[in-house]
């Protein structure tokens, strides 16, 4: 089943006094496809609970349309929509065993007894709860009441499966399988899913299709690789894992790529913003392991540096290094450090980069 937001927008508030009001969602539009699974990520107070709200129908958007596998349901209420919630807090319901919150909403739809059985026992076995079925809640761990949650959803067979930030009670091992647990029964059943988190590698790992929001405003949608390594703004670039960032103007754009000086040289990037044009302001994106430290000697150095904080964490080393000219240190992550060698504290350098792993936005 589809669902379709067009130009959803939230306003929380004192209708009568416009100084009271706070606009939580702003003119929202995105179509997430029959099966897939969106989520919806950024900072706290952006706007993601609510919007899944207006979709579920537990809150009412102030302008805008929801429609769901082509219906408009503005006006249906949210027991009438077909969609199921997973929350943080499981909300499953201690007096019952396991089975029977699994049950609770067949029953409530007036299935038999034995087909109730036949549906929950399949669904255990699934999700590997087969041998806690007569278990109460307060028997079970946090991973295994968050799959009894997630069982108790699927089993209603909803048009959509809504996820808000499932996982933030669970500790970080335990987060770790769940996501990937969830994202393998998603794509199981096919059901259409959407998932709320400000945790970037959680959304990396179950999405699709990330939509990125700030302010109520969505700031990108795109495929986990698109939102990592082709960010639309600076915001994005920002939000989304570590980045390094080098202003510059731009002086020719091609089909090749946009061109720019850059410490003295110029170089062409092929992968840019296509708003940009010269004699635009831009900032070239680098992630950290887009950056290669090599000798002080070494000519294929394009800046020269200062290593200032060098920190081994096994499989990667994480080295912070200041240019000259350039006001903050630039972060550089080597994957392989045995191989590649190891720099200290103090240490003159210099670093290159291929234009290939960097990306053009805006600048302000
Ligand atoms: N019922 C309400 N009345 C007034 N303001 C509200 C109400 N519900 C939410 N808000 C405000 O709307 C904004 C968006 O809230 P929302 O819960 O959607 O954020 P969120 O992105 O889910 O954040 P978090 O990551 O912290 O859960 C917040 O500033 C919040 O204070
Ligand atoms: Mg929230």
């Amino acid at each position: 089943m589809s669902v379709e937001l067009v130009n959803i927008t939230k306003v929380f508030g004192d209708h009568d006094n416009v100084l009271k009001e706070f606009t939580a969602v702003d003119n929202v539009n995105i179509e997430i496809h029959e099966g897939e699974m969106v989520t919806f990520l950024g900072p706290s107070g952006c706007g993601k609970t609510t919007t899944l709200r207006v979709i579920s129908g537990f809150e009412q958007q102030t302008h805008g349309d929801v429609y769901i596998d082509g219906e408009l349901v503005n006006d249906l209420p949210a027991n009438k929509r077909n969609t199921s919630m997973v929350f943080q807090s499981y909300a499953i319901f201690p007096h019952l065993s396991v089975a029977g919150n699994i049950g609770f909403g067949l029953e409530l739809k007036g299935i038999s007894k034995t087909e109730i059985k036949k549906q929950v026992d399949e669904i255990m076995e699934i999700m590997g709860l087969q041998s806690l079925g007569k278990r109460r809640p307060s028997q079970l761990s946090g991973g295994q009441q968050q799959r009894v949650a997630l069982a108790r959803a699927i089993v209603n067979k909803p048009r959509v499966l809504l996820f808000d930030e499932p996982l933030s009670n669970l500790d970080a091992k335990l987060r770790e399988t769940m996501r990937t647990e969830i994202r393998r029964i998603q794509k199981k059943f096919g059901i259409t899913s959407i998932y709320v988190t400000h945790d970037q590698i959680e959304a990396m790992t179950v999405s699709d299709r990330i939509m990125v929001m700030d302010k109520g405003v969505i700031q990108q949608i795109g495929t986990p690789f698109e939102i990592y390594s082709r960010p639309d703004n600076y915001f994005v670039a920002d939000f989304i894992g570590r980045a390094n960032f080098f202003p510059i103007t731009i002086t020719k754009v091609s089909e090749q790529g946009c061109t720019c000086d850059l410490f003295g040289p110029s170089v062409s990037f092929p992968s840019f913003h296509p708003s940009l044009q010269a004699s635009d302001k831009g900032i070239v994106v680098i992630r950290p392991e887009g950056l290669e430290i090599v000798k002080d000697d070494d000519s294929n150095g394009l800046l020269s540096g200062v290593i200032t904080q060098a920190v081994y964490l096994g499989s990667t080393m994480e080295y912070e290094i200041e240019i000259k000219d350039h006001d903050k240190p630039i972060i550089a992550i080597s994957y392989n450090p045995v191989k590649e060698g190891m720099y200290s504290e103090g240490d003159s350098v210099r670093v290159s980069f291929s234009p290939l792993s960097a990306h053009v936005i805006r600048g302000q």
